[in-house]
């Protein structure tokens, strides 16, 4: 099986452009953020401390997660029950960031992403794929951006959206996530040393996903 991995903080693009870039090849887009989000939504839903790590534990043991594919589109089933539509919001997003720094919850999640793998051509997105979970990924992309450029594309996401929103405060947050999930002991998000790095601060859409075809093009 053939394997694409890609890496980056917060906002940087890179769902999209993996969603893309996977019809274009005919892989399977694997959204790892998506499981850790579900991890979340069970420790919100159960009143679980994200500061005790012993509670997570405990909770980790309970919670079974499975990934299924809908029209194409990646399902996240938790204990049963599909959660996909619970896992996009800003404070999911920040439970995930929060205990997604615990090895009992990387190892499950980790395991589960290794074994979609195994099974089909994957183009990968997250923190840790080229460092830790798909070492041998063939290609391999830090996709990254400015906070400022990531927090203007997310506050016109939002105000497209209709929603009322303070570019400073997405800002903040974007940093915060940045600094927690670089920091943390294990498994932080770093660029690995064969991934090529892409800044997309002054690219749109087409010209990031024709940077990365040609990347993966070159490495096949
Ligand atoms: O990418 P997304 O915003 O959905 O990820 C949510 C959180 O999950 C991240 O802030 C990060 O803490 C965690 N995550 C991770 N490793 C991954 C993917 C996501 O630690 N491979």
């Amino acid at each position: 099986m053939s394997a694409i991995a890609i890496d980056g903080p917060a906002g940087a693009g890179k769902s999209t452009i993996a969603k893309l870039l996977a019809k274009q090849l005919g892989y399977v887009y694997v959204d790892t953020g998506a499981m850790y989000r579900a991890m979340a939504v069970y420790f919100s839903q159960n009143d679980i401390n994200p500061d005790d790590e012993n509670a997570i534990n405990g909770a980790v043991d309970n919670i079974d997660i499975s990934i299924e594919y809908k029209d194409g589109v990646q399902q996240v089933i938790l204990n049963g029950e599909n959660v996909t539509s619970l896992l996009r919001t800003e404070e999911t997003g920040k439970m995930a960031s929060k205990t997604s720094k615990y090895a009992a919850v990387r190892t499950k999640l980790v395991a589960l992403q290794r074994g979609l793998a195994k099974k089909t051509d994957v183009i990968m997105d997250g923190r840790d794929i080229g460092t830790i979970v798909l070492p041998d990924a063939f290609a391999k992309i830090y996709l990254t951006a400015s906070s400022d450029a990531r927090a203007k594309r997310r506050y016109d996401e939002l105000k497209e959206k209709g929603e009322n929103c303070s570019f400073d405060a997405i800002k903040e947050d974007i940093e915060k996530r940045d600094y927690e999930d670089m920091h943390r002991a294990i498994s932080p998000l770093k660029q690995a040393d064969d991934a090529v790095l892409v800044d997309t601060s002054d690219m749109n859409i087409e010209q990031v996903v024709a940077a990365l075809s040609k990347i993966i093009d070159e490495k096949k």
